[in-house]
């Protein structure tokens, strides 16, 4: 089982997201962070940001989860342009160490297992951040994807397409398809750091936790994983069922256990 955290809102869930990163860049100053986009991960990446001074961050290197296929090089919301304005500039991470999977049309076809080799090549992700989808997908791994799946082209469902026609002009420029570390590439990662704010995500959220392992459910392959952390405020929160064990079994955790 996961270890649920439920926090005060997603400034709180920042906070603590970024001292776990803090502390495994100390201990290991090329750490490899699996990074996530979408509106979720920000308080991490804000709360990082205000806490990176004195912090060695030239070694650090990441590996985005996904990327958008067939999007012009440069496009403002390919991943590779979203991470690299909100997570590689106001971090001042090195753009070289930091990759995005490659959603050119003409390459495509090799695009997956290239990036599989590029993480086992640099050994593995340390600690992966992710979001959660409404339809409960993790990366763009969308219902139906199997628990042993790679990096690989997948079609967005509709609902994700709206869900993300918020960043385009309309839902007809949102791509149909996507590259997508799988959640066998997911559960390879060492830590699991799954965040979720909002009431739109706690129907999702105790499904993921608390309901059957199930490809419907891509989000519960985190009860796969030997080490998964899931941050969630209080509104993301209400559906679970053993929400005031999560609350009991954190407030009495050792300090020196951290996240
Ligand atoms: P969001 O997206 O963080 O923008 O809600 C999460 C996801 O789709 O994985």
């Amino acid at each position: 089982m996961a270890e649920v955290v439920i926090v005060g809102d997603s400034g709180a869930a920042g906070t603590l997201v970024a001292e776990a990163i803090v502390s495994l860049i100390e201990e290991r100053p090329d750490a490899v962070l699996g990074l996530a986009t979408g509106s979720t991960p920000l308080p991490v990446y804000e709360a990082l940001a205000a806490r990176s001074q004195g912090l060695d961050l030239s070694r650090v290197r990441g590996f985005a989860l996904d990327e958008y296929v067939g999007l012009p090089a440069g496009h403002p919301e390919s991943y590779r342009s979203v991470i690299t304005r909100e997570v590689v500039e106001p971090l001042g991470l090195v753009p070289e160490r930091i990759q995005v999977p490659n959603g050119a049309a003409e390459t495509i076809q090799h695009a997956g297992a290239d990036y599989e080799a590029a993480i086992q090549a640099a050994g593995g992700v340390d600690l992966q951040i992710l979001g959660i989808g409404t339809d409960g997908h993790i990366g763009f791994n969308e219902p139906g994807s199997s628990f042993a799946s790679l990096t690989r082209v997948k079609t967005l469902t509709e609902q994700t397409r709206r869900d993300n026609a918020r960043f385009f002009d309309s839902i007809d420029d949102v791509p149909m398809h996507c590259i997508t570390q799988g959640l066998g590439t997911i559960l390879r990662a060492r830590h699991l750091v799954l965040l979720a704010f909002g009431a739109g995500k706690a129907a999702a959220i105790a499904a993921a936790l608390e309901g059957p392992l199930s490809a419907n459910l891509p989000g519960s392959a985190v009860q796969l994983h030997p080490r998964a952390t899931v941050v969630l405020d209080e509104a993301a929160a209400s559906e679970l069922q053993h929400a005031d064990y999560y609350r009991y079994a954190y407030a009495n955790k050792p300090a020196w256990q951290g996240i």
